[in-house]
């Protein structure tokens, strides 16, 4: 087992730095999800899983149960590869079909938090032994040719990950994949699809708080590594859905007129009462605007799998 980090520090360091500066002084202000993830928001991350209201995980993990034998057979993938990875938890449903059926030798987590693959490698190590297990620390959305060559791999983006990019980031994510895959390996892509507000919401808006945490955990995030001052509190948590666009947005209002000093930027960014920072888009799907993506970046889906409700999908699509 072995942890590959392509995102060492003073890399890692760098980018914040020219994420923050160009996101706080664009207009409308706006900061890119993936720094959300440190290890404070990687468990928070855990519990909006486990609320009632955040029917994507658990939904995705029954269409698991139900479909993993079907992957493992029609893929016979001898490599899992995920990507944006984090606890890897649902994945063991993956890696026990395609253990079973007698096909698969080794997995490759890839995420941008250190900590949730470096804990995720760790016991899944311990539960599957036979496997060599080679995490990689990477940016999906730059660095997916550090992805280890093999063939009959199975490239797994599970949890409806894929909306938090926007069209032509999802268009330039989807090639890059393709371009690092041989003709006939596959990619399993779970995507959350268009329903009712009224369920889309409450799912980024808990009562119980727990998304608003996870929201404002990136002001902590630039706070410690940039030595700014923001007041976490200072700043509403807003979930919306944007009907034209087909996402949730999620931003961070702020609830009086203020001013944030980013020091280490050598920056003040001016706040006024109800003005807002957007923090994530998370969109949603249609089945035929999925296939289309997916066939304009050189993939042809061969399965589809959905539950009862139309709630969420997963997609078994083939290189070509
Ligand atoms: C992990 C990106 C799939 O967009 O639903 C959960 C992140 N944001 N609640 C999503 C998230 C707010 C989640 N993804």
């Amino acid at each position: 087992m072995t942890l590959d980090q392509h995102l060492n520090d003073d890399y890692l360091a760098r980018e914040l730095r020219a994420d923050v500066r160009t996101g706080l002084t664009a207009d409308p202000r706006w900061l890119p999800p993936k720094w959300f993830y440190d290890a404070r928001g990687s468990e928070l991350f855990e519990e909006i899983t486990r609320l009632t209201e955040y029917y994507p995980t658990r939904t995705e993990r029954t269409l698991l149960e139900q479909h993993a034998a079907a992957v493992a057979r029609t893929t016979e993938a001898k490599t899992l590869v995920e990507i944006g990875s984090g606890s890897s938890e649902k994945t063991r449903l993956l890696l026990d079909a395609l253990v079973a059926h007698g096909t698969l030798g080794a997995f490759v987590p890839l995420d941008v938090s250190a900590s949730a693959l470096s804990s995720a490698v760790t016991s899944l190590a311990e539960a599957y032994p036979g496997l060599s297990i080679r995490g990689v620390v990477a940016d999906m959305t730059r660095h997916l040719r550090h992805l280890p060559d093999g063939d009959s791999r199975l490239v797994a983006f599970l949890g409806g990950t894929i909306g938090n990019l926007v069209p032509a980031e999802r268009a330039a994510f989807l090639s890059s994949l393709r371009s690092v895959l041989h003709e006939g390996e596959w990619l399993l892509l779970g995507a959350d699809l268009v329903k009712d507000p009224a369920v889309l919401v409450p799912a980024y808006d808990d009562p119980a708080g727990v998304t608003a945490a996870f929201n404002r955990n990136v002001l902590h995030v630039i706070n410690r590594e940039l030595d700014a001052d923001f007041d976490p509190a200072a700043f509403d948590h807003v979930a919306a859905w944007d009907p034209d666009h087909e996402w949730i947005e999620m931003r961070l209002r702020s609830r009086r007129d203020q001013l944030v000093r980013i020091a280490a930027l050598d920056l003040d960014v001016p706040f006024t009462a109800g003005s807002e920072l957007r923090t994530e888009i998370s969109a949603k799907f249609h089945r035929s605007g999925l296939t289309a993506e997916l066939e304009a970046a050189g993939f042809t889906p061969r399965h589809w799998w959905t539950d009862s409700r139309n709630w969420f999908g997963l997609t078994l699509a083939q290189a070509v």
